[in-house]
């Protein structure tokens, strides 16, 4: 039997205790309400997935303003009529055993490129281009495209989308979750800015490298501000975008770095933007993991890598000190007992996801997800075992 003791080795977050290095990774699956409201699908999809051993689930992205381009369905922040749900998740899923932070976003920017309604705004008006041959499998409908040119942000609703960013943080801290992780990655709003492919402003939210950076900074201290230090405050960031244009491993690695100075308690990667899709969706696994040993490299806060299907692999790159944590998306939608079957040895049993996206086409398509290897996907809050524990007295 493959021993995995590094996988199955507890960790320490800022102050919060998870009891495993595996992390379920942000995912969208149009499981709420049209007005960003908690579903009891979305409660059961992540109990299934808190139950089968997962130690820290990472909720999907949750928008603290509802102003701008969106499509229904996505998890919301903006409102505290919102909060009542959000508090119902983050207890079932403790009650399930694990401890739960929500990816906090402001939206897509350039990359809003799907079935959207609003206003597209960004840093600059530099639309995004999904590169010819980049679409990941299954996705090739969408090879090419080309979205709408953003509106440039006045500094003014720059500030604004601050202050919502940090009203949101102080819902999902009342609603009970461990912390939050700031979405800068894959070339959306926050890491349009920090970008020099998508960013061309010339006033102090552009430019430099320094003024690149004052969005993601302002947005960690006016959240700390809010929800003080032992509240674990994350930052995903593609560690390179792998983009001509845009910045590379050396300049991630200087963002990761000053992103720890602001206060950040990890650094979850991802990889590319939607001009070069297939980095972040990539066709194999283990395609993240040089980038993380980079990143792991500038900051002295954990690090957490995404695109790990199989158990060994995880085990291989932490042992190596190329990750301090592995997480994983489309393997835990194929088998929300993944970790718990990699625990007990059964690496046979585990349902391994086949890379075919249909998760991806069908949110893209307008759909809550699919899966074509686990038929419960969409169906969680109609099977017993995913219902939420409730302690009878
Ligand atoms: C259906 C779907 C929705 C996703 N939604 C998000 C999201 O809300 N936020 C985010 O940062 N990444 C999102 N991702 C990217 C994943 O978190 C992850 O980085 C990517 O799928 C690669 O990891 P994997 O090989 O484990 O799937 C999504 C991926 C999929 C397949």
């Amino acid at each position: 039997m493959a021993s995995l003791e590094k996988l199955f080795e507890p960790i320490k977050i800022n102050k919060l205790e998870v009891n495993n290095r595996i992390c379920y990774a942000p995912t969208g699956k149009s499981h709420c309400t049209e007005d960003g409201h908690v579903s009891d699908q979305a409660i059961c999809y992540y109990v299934a997935r808190a139950k089968g051993g997962t130690g820290l689930i990472i909720v999907e992205a949750a928008l603290p303003i509802a102003k701008y381009a969106r499509f229904g369905r996505l998890l919301g922040c903006w409102d505290d009529s919102q909060l009542a749900g959000l508090r119902n998740l983050a207890e079932a899923i403790h009650a399930a055993g694990a401890r739960v932070v929500v990816q906090e976003t402001l939206g897509f920017g350039s990359q809003a490129m799907f079935p959207v309604g609003g206003e597209v705004v960004g840093p600059s008006d530099v639309p995004s281009r999904i590169g010819k041959g980049t679409a990941p499998r299954g996705l090739g409908f969408m090879d090419g495209a080309v979205g709408v040119p953003p509106r440039p942000l006045t500094k003014e609703e720059i500030i604004e989308l601050e202050d919502s960013f940090a009203g949101g943080a102080e819902r999902i801290m009342k609603a009970g979750f461990d912390g939050l992780e700031v979405h800068g990655c894959h070339g959306y709003l926050i890491a349009g800015f920090l970008s020099p492919y998508s960013n061309k402003r010339q006033d102090e939210y552009g430019g430099s490298f320094e003024n690149r950076l004052r969005l993601a900074k302002n947005l960690l201290k006016k959240t700390r501000d809010k929800v003080g230090p032992d509240f674990v405050i994350g930052f995903r960031m593609s560690g390179d975008e792998h983009l001509e244009g845009g910045y590379n491993i050396e300049e991630g690695q200087k963002i990761a770095k000053e992103l720890e100075e602001a206060g950040a308690n990890y650094i979850h990667i991802s990889s590319g933007r939607y001009e070069v899709w297939n980095r972040m969706l990539p066709d194999e696994e283990g395609t993240m993991l040089d980038d993380a040993k980079a990143i792991k490299q500038a900051v002295s806060i954990p690090v957490i890598c995404p695109n790990i299907h199989d158990p060994r692999t995880g085990e291989r790159a932490i042992k190596e000190g190329m990750t301090d944590m592995i997480a994983l998306s489309r393997g835990l939608i194929a088998d929300p007992a993944w970790a718990n079957k990699a625990k007990a040895g059964k690496l046979d049993e585990i349902r391994r996801c086949v890379l075919c996206n249909t998760c991806l086409k069908t949110l893209f398509t307008g759909f809550s997800i699919r899966c074509a290897v686990n038929p419960e996907v969409g169906w969680e809050r109609f099977i017993p075992e995913y219902y939420p524990p409730i302690k009878r007295k």
